[in-house]
């Protein structure tokens, strides 16, 4: 089958099944190009609890569809392409959070969406990284632990009075090895761009930044502003939409392009057979979700 012709039949399978297609700012550009909606985490989760579609079929990583069918347990919810996950989420498990939490008994724990649905079972409240501070900083607590991303725990310390307890095993290996360097040498190359880049970063980026923000904030950004060039830290698959969505504007990555192979995995021909097949259903067990929810549910009422 051609592209056209896949296209083409993942959009009647959708019509027949009553489905919605998630994608992540971070897919592959065709898989964009076929999305109902297109976000960050946060979006794609608002939109997953409120969504009145039979199916919800997931091109991102496994905590996001996993986070969609904890938000609508009653929907089938599909993951194209078996197997993509997120090594930030898969390094913390629910044994390392007690541990946390046995260490710290005042404390009340923060995680990011980047976890695992266990995690998010331990834990009081969620977030992303659209909206951590904010969390953070109404959580009702003098101490928050907050996994598992030690930068993002670090970033957010800069905005609250509060004492962020961050989890030092964390970290994502896309962000984590964008160097100040290559950032410098690029702004080099390019003196008058804004440079945008994701609190995933660490902190010695972060500082050189001209705006830090979830990659629905750099889609906000890039359409608000009056700038005309931009330098991008973060995933490169974002730099497809922003330059679709801003024809007249130039963006580049700041440094090397970087690349989640996990969130690269998903392809259109598995699109169309995860419709066709029903193939890969989502399921965790009653009890995890329900817990998992409460903290879910309590991320969505601070954003
Ligand atoms: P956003 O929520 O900003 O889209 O980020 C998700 C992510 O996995 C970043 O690496
Ligand atoms: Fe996980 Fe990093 Fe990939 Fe985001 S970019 S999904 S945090 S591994």
């Amino acid at each position: 089958m051609n592209i056209e012709k896949i296209e083409e039949e993942i959009r009647r399978l959708k019509e027949e099944k009553n489905a919605i297609i998630l994608v992540h700012n971070y897919q592959r550009p065709e898989i964009q190009d076929i999305a109902d909606l297109l976000g960050d985490s946060l979006g794609l989760s608002k939109e997953a609890a409120k969504t009145d579609a039979d199916m919800i079929v997931f091109c991102g990583v496994s905590f996001m569809a996993e986070t969609a069918k904890i938000l609508s347990p009653d929907k089938k919810v599909l993951q194209p392409s078996l197997g993509a996950g997120c090594e930030l989420a898969n390094k913390i498990t629910a044994q390392d959070v007690k541990v946390l939490k046995q260490k710290y008994p005042d404390a009340r724990v923060v995680s990011y969406v980047n976890t695992t649905a266990d995690v998010k079972a331990e834990s009081d409240v969620c977030c992303t990284s659209a909206n951590a501070v904010n969390v953070v900083r109404n959580i009702e607590a003098d101490r928050v632990i907050f996994v598992p991303d030690r930068n993002l725990a670090s970033y957010v310390q800069r905005f609250v009075d509060k004492e962020v307890i961050p989890w030092d095993g964390g970290y994502c290996y896309v962000h984590e090895y964008i160097t100040k360097e290559e950032v410098l040498k690029a702004k080099e190359k390019y003196p008058d761009a804004v440079i945008l880049v994701h609190p995933e970063c660490n902190p010695s980026v972060i500082d050189i930044a001209d705006k830090v923000l979830s990659t629905g904030g750099m889609v906000n950004l890039a359409r608000e502003s009056d700038n005309k060039r931009f330098l991008i830290g973060t995933e490169e698959g974002i730099i497809y939409r922003l330059k679709k969505e801003n024809p007249e504007k130039e963006f580049y990555p700041a440094g090397r392009k970087r690349f989640c192979w996990d969130m690269k995995m998903t392809t259109l021909k598995d699109v169309y057979l995860c419709l066709l097949d029903e193939q890969y259903e989502i399921s965790l067990p009653k009890g995890i979700v329900d817990s998992a929810k409460r903290a879910l549910e309590a991320m969505l009422q601070y954003t």
